[in-house]
């Protein structure tokens, strides 16, 4: 049965306003999973003459969850970062990606220092979603021609987050993916 992104958001703020939390979130997953299952969806904003770029496809006014289409044509890697008191759930439409979790070792006390540990890789394919906990920690790696679906449970450009440099052992507030 066809899945469109007006039922899934539908269905995402009634989740999100039911069910706070992660369990929420993860439910918020699993859904957007069948999104990206679906044909017409993945054709409409992931077909082969998407635009690359980001483009916010929707934005909740109820509950402030931001809905974002990635478009790449090459690849890129990028850096160690939160997503500061927002949460987020990145689901593969086409390509794949690569994303690290790294833990926070040190208690954030000294300022611009930061001890990181890598924790566990994983790899999103098509019509997977992997969801992040607000200030939890990950790195990406996107694989050349990558189109995925980014939420945020905020809009991410007016709140603070981090960006982290794991090898220097340094910390600055930044706005990464
Ligand atoms: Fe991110």
């Amino acid at each position: 049965m066809a899945y469109t992104l007006e039922e899934f958001c539908e269905n995402t703020t009634r989740t999100l306003a039911g069910t706070p939390g992660a369990a929420g979130r993860d439910a918020v997953r699993q859904d957007l999973e069948k999104l990206l299952k679906d044909k017409d969806f993945v054709a409409k904003y992931c077909g082969p003459d998407a635009e690359p770029g980001i483009r916010t496809v929707y934005r909740c006014p109820e509950t402030g969850y931001n809905v974002l289409v990635h478009v790449y044509e090459k690849g890129k890697k990028g850096p160690p970062h939160d997503h500061g008191d927002s949460w987020a759930i990145y689901g593969q439409a086409v390509g794949h990606t690569v994303m690290t979790i790294w833990k926070r070792l040190d208690g954030g006390d000294a300022k611009g220092k930061a001890n990181l540990e890598q924790d566990k890789v994983f790899r999103l394919d098509p019509g997977m979603a992997g969801k992040f906990e607000p200030r939890d920690i990950h790195g990406i790696e996107i694989s050349d021609g990558s189109k995925f679906v980014r939420m945020t449970g905020t809009d991410l450009n007016t709140i603070e987050t981090l960006v982290f440099n794991a090898s220097e052992g340094t910390v600055q507030p930044g706005n990464r993916l």
